[in-house]
């Protein structure tokens, strides 16, 4: 994959539900692209010196999406990444009309029940935890699907190894690029 220059001069941000691989694309892509790769998540456990699971604990919801509007708008003022956005962070209409003016958005879509059985896995999403994952992504599904559907590019991705969803989003993104200079 040789990257086209002009893939470069904006910030590519992925969004959609947990468990999608934004962050896993987003590292690969970054790297493809030769862009820095940033993950909102971290920087909002970067900035609060706790991590997620924390911050929800301590101060509630509200104050981690506080946290991650603040967190991104700051991002958005940065050079040209790639950035792996939180689920929530573009059903935020502040922070999606950031992300819409400033960046190129890429909706990372997939199998809600490949979803669940990668998020089952782990503990570190309060919004899972003590409930059934393909319950939580089916409600959050209905009320997020069209509100992602704003974004710029939507990739479907499969239960593929993440280096063919990034080759998938790099190809995506070059045809908007064409499409966009036509
Ligand atoms: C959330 C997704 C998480 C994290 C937080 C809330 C959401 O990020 O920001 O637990 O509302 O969907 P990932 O999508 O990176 O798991």
């Amino acid at each position: 994959m040789t990257a086209d220059p002009r893939l470069r001069r904006k910030t590519i941000a992925l969004v959609g539900l947990m468990g999608v691989g934004k962050s896993s694309i987003g590292r690969r892509l970054a790297a493809v692209l030769d862009l820095p790769f940033k993950d909102a998540d971290t920087e909002v456990e970067t900035a609060a010196g706790r991590t997620i699971s924390e911050i929800f604990e301590t101060f509630g919801e509200q104050a981690f999406r506080d946290g991650e509007r603040r967190v991104i708008a700051r991002l958005m003022d940065e050079g040209p990444h790639v950035l792996a956005t939180g689920g929530g962070a573009f059903i935020n209409d502040e922070t999606r009309a950031l992300i819409k003016a400033r960046a190129v958005s890429v909706w990372l879509k997939a199998d809600l029940e490949l979803l669940a059985r990668r998020i089952g896995r782990k503990d570190n999403r309060p919004l899972v935890r003590g409930k059934d994952p393909l319950e939580v992504l089916t409600a959050l599904a209905e009320a997020r699907f069209p509100i992602y559907a704003q974004a710029d590019i939507i990739v479907e991705t499969g239960d593929t190894p993440h280096n063919e969803a990034v080759e998938a989003v790099f190809r995506a993104l070059s045809d908007h690029l064409a499409g966009a200079e036509a």
